[in-house]
């Protein structure tokens, strides 16, 4: 499988104020304390966690897993490289909040079936599974013209993923996270060089180069857009 190194490294998703936006939703989702306990599946750096574990002064640090070996991962997280379905069939630890962010896509449907029973199973009563996709209405990422038919193509597939997921007979709220976006254009030109995201991972060298012609001609200086999520939260009653 092709791996995605790049998604957080340094761009708009680790800068510290998407994620106090981004920890400020989910503590409206969850009312979270010291003593909760975390797991991030499919984790990348585990920013995210790691700033909410300092936020909430967590007792037990967040677990965070990822299949990727992120040499620097937040060091406030107990990262795990692992996949996620391995990690979970073993697992014995109980749970307030899982987070599944961006992420559910990776994997296939008989595998999402896993996941979601495995970790329903890892939860406490009360506790929460929190999966965020990107928004397929009206997605505003930027994209050169290849890179926005093959994402309209994986779109197919994440709504696919969003209609089993509804279909589940687990208690469940559906929701929006919604971040501005204001990216210097030569940021979001090395974000695309780097493939920060899995539709560009497929694509060939020369690809990428005529794409970056492209969003360098479409897009001024700085690039303004919503980067779009919804979110679907499962609770154990
Ligand atoms: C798009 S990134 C999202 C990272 C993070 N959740 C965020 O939103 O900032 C998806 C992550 O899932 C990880 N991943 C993919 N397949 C996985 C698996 N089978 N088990 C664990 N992590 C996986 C990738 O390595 C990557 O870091």
């Amino acid at each position: 499988m092709l791996s995605i190194k790049n998604w957080d490294n340094k761009t708009w998703i680790s800068s510290a104020k998407y994620i106090q936006s981004f920890n400020n939703f989910l503590l409206k989702q969850k009312k979270l304390t010291k003593h909760s306990k975390i797991l991030d599946i499919g984790c990348g750096r585990g920013k995210i966690m790691g700033s909410l574990s300092s936020k909430l002064k967590l007792i037990n640090k967040p677990v965070g897993l990822d299949i990727e070996n992120h040499k620097d991962f937040d060091k406030r997280i107990v990262f795990k490289k692992t996949n996620a379905i391995k990690y979970l069939k073993n697992n014995k630890k109980k749970f307030d909040l899982i987070l599944i962010k961006q992420t559910i896509h990776l994997f296939n449907l008989k595998d999402i079936k896993k996941i979601l029973a495995h970790s329903y199973s890892s939860l406490n009563i009360g506790g929460i599974i929190l999966i965020l996709t990107l928004d397929t209405k009206d997605n505003e990422i930027p994209t050169f013209s290849l890179m926005k038919q093959k994402l309209t193509q994986s779109f197919k597939r994440d709504n696919l993923i969003w209609k089993k997921l509804l279909q589940l007979n687990i208690k469940k709220t559906i929701i929006k996270f919604n971040f501005k976006v204001n990216i210097k254009k030569n940021i979001y030109l090395k974000m695309i060089r780097q493939r920060y995201i899995s539709t560009l991972l497929k694509f060939s060298s020369l690809q990428i180069l005529n794409g970056i012609n492209e969003i360098n001609l479409k897009y001024k200086k700085n690039i303004l857009f919503n980067d779009k999520l919804k979110c679907i939260i499962f609770t154990k009653v």
